[in-house]
């Protein structure tokens, strides 16, 4: 049996379980046998509301392999894998390297993050466990960060509730070029100073 369960026995000497088994989060890089699954995701009203892609296949392979094949911008994809199974798309780049956002957002040495999970895992916690998990990711790999930014539209509501249930702080309200009022949330490296 796992460690991480925990339970109880009746009386009669059957096992109660108390909790849920802890689910297994990795990230993996995003690769071209993803993009059916991205088009999907992108058809999906509620991530269309926030995330600005047009789901069609042609579109998201422009977009997107040239992140894989490295001919594109520096922004790197990832697929949140939960228990093995593909649960959402998340990308990672340098705020340095998106001076406009920079200036912005107005955090020095970041890594920003962007976000999406998939309907069959989305409202039941897992957003905000991948998200958890996430900043540490991003924190591990580009080492030149002191502090992971989160930069969800204000009227996003579950975003920032999975953000500050994750653990993430709200540090300021921002404008973006090109993006509806926004509210950075920050993680910090354990070894940094906000
Ligand atoms: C944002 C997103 C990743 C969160 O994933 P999730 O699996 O729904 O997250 P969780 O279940 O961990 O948490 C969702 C929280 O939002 C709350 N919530 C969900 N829908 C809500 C709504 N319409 N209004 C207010 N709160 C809402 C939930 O109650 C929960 O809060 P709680 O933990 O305090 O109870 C997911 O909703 C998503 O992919 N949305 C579409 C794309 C998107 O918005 N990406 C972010 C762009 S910045």
């Amino acid at each position: 049996m796992p460690e991480q369960w925990a339970y109880v026995a009746d009386p009669f000497g059957n096992r109660i379980e108390l909790v849920e088994p802890t689910p297994t989060i990795a990230f993996r890089p995003l690769t071209v046998d993803d993009f059916e699954l991205l088009v999907e995701w992108f058809t999906d009203p509620v991530v269309a509301a926030w995330w600005d892609q047009p789901a069609e296949i042609e579109s998201v392979r422009s977009k997107y392999l040239p992140r894989i094949d490295g001919t594109g911008d520096p922004t790197l994809m990832w697929i949140a894998e939960v228990d093995d199974a593909a649960a959402g798309l998340f990308q990672s780049y340098l705020h340095d390297d998106y001076s406009e956002h920079d200036i912005a957002v107005g955090l020095a040495d970041a890594v920003g993050i962007d976000y999406l999970v998939g309907a069959p895992h989305r409202g039941r916690g897992l957003g905000a466990a991948t998200l958890r998990a996430f900043a540490g990711f991003v924190l591990d790999l580009y080492r030149q960060a002191i502090v992971c930014v989160a930069a969800p539209a204000a009227a996003n509501a579950a975003s920032c509730a999975a953000l500050e249930r994750a653990g993430f702080e709200r540090s300021h309200d921002c404008q973006p070029p090109d993006e509806p009022p926004t509210i950075a949330y920050t993680v910090w490296r354990a070894t940094a100073a906000p």
